[in-house]
C-alpha cells in the first residue's frame, strides 16, 4: 500500500486514494493497489454519500463492480447481475450466490477520499 498517503484517525489506518472530484455522483471509481489487479476497491458516491467495496465480483472474479448498475442502495455486477448492498457488501439475492463483497469505511476531507486500509488476501487461484 506504499503508493497511497497514510492517515491514522480514531486508531484506524486510512489511505488517501483519490481526489473527491474523481468520484462522481451515481458512479463508481476503480482503485488498484500496489499495481496488482487482484487488489482493487470500488468507491461509489450515491446521494452524496461515499461507499467502498471490493471491486472483484466473487462470481467469476471480474473486476467490474465499479461499473455496476446502482439502484437505491445496491450495486449490480454488470456481467451476470449479482447484486450487493452498498452499505455492507452483502449479496442481496441469495438465489444467485451467497458470497459477498467486503466493505470498508470511507470518508472525505479537504478534497480527498480516504478509505480504511484494505486487508487483501492472495486469491485462491494464485496460491
Ligand atoms: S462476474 Fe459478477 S455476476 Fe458474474
Amino acid at each position: 500500500m506504499e503508493n497511497f498517503e497514510v492517515l491514522v484517525k480514531d486508531s484506524k489506518t486510512y489511505l488517501k486514494v483519490c481526489n473527491s472530484n474523481e468520484v462522481f455522483e451515481g458512479k463508481g471509481k476503480q482503485i488498484i493497489f500496489e499495481g496488482d489487479d487482484d487488489f482493487q476497491l470500488a468507491i461509489f458516491r450515491v446521494n452524496s454519500k461515499l461507499f467502498a467495496l471490493e471491486n472483484i465480483c466473487p462470481h467469476r472474479h471480474a473486476d467490474r463492480i465499479f461499473e455496476g448498475i446502482i439502484k437505491e442502495h445496491t450495486v449490480m455486477c454488470p456481467l451476470h447481475g449479482w447484486t450487493y448492498s452498498l452499505e455492507t457488501g452483502q449479496n442481496i439475492n441469495q438465489k444467485q450466490g451467497i458470497r459477498s463483497l467486503k466493505n470498508y469505511d470511507v470518508f472525505e476531507s479537504d478534497g480527498y477520499v480516504y478509505v480504511e486500509k484494505p486487508q487483501f488476501e492472495i486469491p485462491k487461484w494464485r496460491r
